[in-house]
Formats: structure tokens, C-alpha cells, sequence
């Protein structure tokens, strides 16, 4: 486990440095937090968990993906086990509680071909950052553990939690059983059997959020009755803008 107290990131920190499968690098602060699609993750030093966990597949792994989804559904266990709070999954990388964002989850990849040598899973969470801190225009509405629950967290039993369970959540994956997961996670939806949008770049596709893929991909039931299956893109509900509410 590395600790630091100020980071660029620690999914930067993770990539680059030479670390072991297991690697957790945690971080106090962070300089230049990255979310996903080049966006910037915003954490106030000292108050939120920021980390990241170095994977190295024994075998080929295909789908990134669903360790995302592992990740998301690892943060909800931890929250419902630790602090008796039920979070909800957000396709593909967020976890909410009571409809704002909480967590989001950046997993990104060394590859050989189509193979992930290595797999550095970040994780960050809000927890005693008071949510009026952050910037206005982010693109979901956020809160923290501390604003939900009205008392300040311990972080680092609610981490090492959160790890226990990803653990768990991967082995599984390793040995190829990943029902018990996907049926997690949709439990934990926030969006299932919901009209959705996922916007990607200038394309906004509309639809009944279904099902996740064997890939951790997007299944919607188009109103024409088709399935379509997004691999990326932002979801809002689909009574919601695309801005901020
Ligand atoms: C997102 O919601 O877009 C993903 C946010 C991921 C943030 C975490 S904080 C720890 C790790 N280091 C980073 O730079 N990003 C991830």
C-alpha cells in the first residue's frame, strides 16, 4: 500500500510506477484528479478517499468494464455493510445516494493486443467533503457521506471495506462467474427498466435502460422494439437535461 499525501493522481501514480498485483495507492490530495472522458475529479484535501488498486490479470481479461461494475457494486457493499446506508449504481461508473453522486469510478488499462496487462481501478469517493465546496458545474448533482448522514466518516475502515469487497468481486470475475455480480448490480440500479439517454460525443441515444452486456455494456429497448447495446457515454434520465437539476 502506498500513502501519499499529495498526488497528480493516483491512477497516474498507479500507471506509471512499477507496483505488484493488490497495489493500493492512496492519496490525501490530488492535483490533477481525473474523471472519465478528460474530465477533472474535484476533492477537497483530507476529507474523501482517492485511490487506486493495481490489477494484473493472471488471464486474459476482455472487458474492462465489468470491473468498474465490480468497483461500484464494492462501494455499495461497503456502504450498506459499514454505515448502513443503501447507495445505487449509476451506469457505467457512478454510485448515488439518495439521487446524487457520491462516487465515480475511473478504471483504465495497459494492453498487449487485445490483452489488459495491467488494470488500475480508481475510486473517488465523497465523504466529509462538504458538497457546497464543490465546482457549480458539474455535470450530476454530488453529496458525501457526511452530508447524507449528518456526522463525519472514518475513511479508512470504509476503504479498506470497499477493497475487501472488490477483492471478493474479482476473484469471481477471474473464475468467470459473474452472474452473482451483474445481478448485484442491477439490484442496485438506479435506472433499471428506466428511460434513459446516453450521450456520446453529438449522439444521443434514447431508450428503456434493459440490461448490462456480458461486457458491462449499456442494453436498451428502443421505442421501435429494437435492442441497441452502448459500449460508452454519459446517462441522464430522460425527463432530465443534460445539465446540471
Ligand atoms: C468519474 O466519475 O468520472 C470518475 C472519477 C474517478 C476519480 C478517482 S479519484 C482516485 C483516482 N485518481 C484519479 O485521478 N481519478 C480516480
Amino acid at each position: 500500500m502506498v500513502i501519499l499525501s499529495t498526488v497528480d493522481s493516483t491512477n497516474e501514480y498507479a500507471m506509471r510506477e512499477t507496483l505488484p498485483h493488490g497495489a493500493v495507492v492512496l492519496a490525501e490530495a490530488q492535483t490533477a484528479g481525473k474523471g472519465r472522458m478528460g474530465r477533472s475529479w474535484y476533492a477537497e484535501a483530507g476529507q474523501n478517499i482517492l485511490m487506486s488498486v493495481v490489477l494484473k490479470p493472471e488471464r486474459p481479461l476482455h472487458a474492462v468494464q465489468i470491473i468498474t461494475l465490480a468497483a461500484a457494486v464494492a462501494v455499495t457493499d461497503a456502504f450498506s455493510d459499514h454505515l448502513a446506508i443503501e447507495g445505487q449504481v449509476k451506469w457505467p461508473n457512478d454510485v448515488l445516494i439518495a439521487g446524487k453522486k457520491i462516487c465515480g469510478i475511473l478504471t483504465e488499462g495497459q494492453v498487449r493486443g487485445p490483452e489488459f496487462l495491467k488494470l488500475v481501478v480508481g475510486i473517488g469517493c465523497n465523504v466529509n467533503q462538504r458538497p457546497d465546496t464543490l465546482p457549480g458545474d458539474l455535470l450530476y448533482p454530488a453529496t458525501s457521506l457526511a452530508a447524507e448522514l449528518g456526522e463525519t466518516i472514518d475513511r479508512n475502515p470504509l476503504a479498506a471495506q470497499i477493497l475487501t469487497s472488490l477483492e471478493k468481486w474479482y476473484q469471481q470475475i477471474i473464475s468467470g462467474e459473474t452472474a452473482v455480480l451483474f445481478n448485484r448490480w442491477k439490484e442496485r440500479c438506479a435506472h433499471l427498466n428506466r428511460a434513459v439517454k446516453i450521450v456520446l460525443d453529438d449522439e444521443t441515444r434514447e431508450g428503456i435502460f434493459r440490461d448490462v452486456s456480458p461486457k458491462g455494456a449499456a442494453v436498451l429497448l428502443m421505442s421501435d422494439r429494437d435492442i441497441l447495446t452502448v459500449t460508452s457515454g454519459d446517462l441522464f434520465w430522460s425527463d432530465q437535461g443534460n445539465e446540471k437539476k
